[in-house]
């Protein structure tokens, strides 16, 4: 194996909480440690495929402030599959060979990609294309990536949705209120599921287990009638009914987009059971702001881990979270499985247990 002297990272898809950390640790390990210098690429392949590269160049002494920062100060992408990029003049090109050309450019001896599912495959398919040394670390608020058990960004994201429960709580019952909180996670239910639980809701709706309306309006009749005039409500953007509805919104520029699900509820629970109801929808609040401890503490593991991996020439591997500690999975096993809730799980069995509705 070639000596390893100088290495990129690059943070690619929707940015969450925690991407900043894992830069710090990546910037501490790589030079302080190794004695390798560190590039951070801008904007995802975005960077790579600029002429010249778009780089930040990191030391070891500028990097602490990184910790408690969310966002990236690399800056990403989700739009533009470097395969079928959109070019300014409307047509589409493949990109793909200014990408790995820009990786030699740079004289990059290894890459780390910090990405969920999607930028993962693109990442390796780049790197299968163009021989790079690719290592990957997984991201998403969604913690879906298959193989595993927490992402950076999650444990984040459910603090905010906690949060936003906690204080939706004083306010329903102030004003006997049913109050609906929506919030993301794409196909999977994790963060409405982990929040629910944390902040008390009586109702949890998650796309893994089809919800009847009847079966939401039952529980808060039920409550009513135990003289609990207000009720908690939190419900994934994907979740779909009984009859298979999903609900997305058509924006214009024409991209579908999930969403509109908490209004769609509020106007049913009031029309069957009269409850006085509101809504909040959290959005991209759930992927700002500063990393939660556990964030900051995977952000750190992951991201010694990645560099490690690299030193010991184990490219085409992703870091992951298993059994209380850090593995290495072949990318392309990490990204064929998805990870969703899984409808026998314990925090399943904990929210009917705690007598919570979840809509079947
Ligand atoms: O995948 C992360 C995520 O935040 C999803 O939970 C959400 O559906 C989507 O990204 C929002 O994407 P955008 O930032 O493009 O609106």
């Amino acid at each position: 194996m070639n000596e390893i002297k100088k290495i990129g990272i690059l943070t690619s898809g929707g940015d969450c909480a925690g991407l900043n950390p894992v830069i710090r640790a990546v910037v501490h390990h790589a030079t302080g440690n190794y004695g390798w210098q560190v590039l951070g690429i801008s904007q995802a392949t975005i960077g790579l495929m600029s002429t010249p590269p778009k780089v930040m160049h990191f030391a070891s002494d500028k990097v602490d402030h990184l910790l408690t920062m969310g966002g990236t100060v690399l800056g990403t992408t989700n739009k533009g599959d470097p395969f079928a990029f959109p070019m300014a003049d409307g047509t589409i090109r493949d990109r793909s060979a200014d990408i790995i050309a820009g990786y030699y450019e740079l004289e990059l001896d290894a890459l780390i990609g910090i990405g969920g599912d999607g930028s993962l495959a693109i990442l390796r398919n780049l790197a299968q294309q163009g021989n790079l040394n690719l290592v990957g670390i997984p991201k998403t608020i969604d913690n879906d990536v298959g193989a595993t058990e927490i992402s950076i960004g999650f444990d984040t994201a459910v603090e905010i949705a906690t949060e936003a429960l906690d204080r939706l709580h004083f306010t329903a019952s102030s004003h006997n209120r049913v109050m609906i909180l929506e919030v993301m996670g794409r196909d999977a239910g994790h963060i409405a599921l982990g929040a629910g639980i944390a902040g008390g809701a009586d109702i949890i709706l998650i796309p893994e287990i089809p919800y009847k309306i009847e079966k939401v309006c039952q529980k808060i009749i039920q409550r009513q009638q135990m003289d609990k005039h207000f009720c908690l409500v939190i419900v994934s953007e994907a979740v779909v009914s009984s009859s298979g509805d999903q609900l997305t919104q058509m924006m214009v520029d024409n991209q579908i987009r999930l969403g509109g699900i908490g209004n769609h509820l509020a106007q049913q629970i009031t029309k069957y059971t009269e409850a006085e109801t509101r809504v909040t929808v959290l959005g991209h609040i759930q992927r700002g702001g500063i990393p939660s401890a556990t964030d900051r503490v995977l952000a750190s593991a992951f991201g010694v881990a990645a560099v490690d991996l690299i030193a010991e020439g184990k490219f085409d591997h992703m870091v992951a979270w298993q059994n209380n500690q850090i593995i290495s999975v072949p990318i392309a096993e990490a990204i064929k499985t998805y990870r969703n809730v899984d409808p026998q799980s314990t925090l399943i069995k904990t929210a009917r247990g705690l007598g919570i509705c979840l809509g079947d």
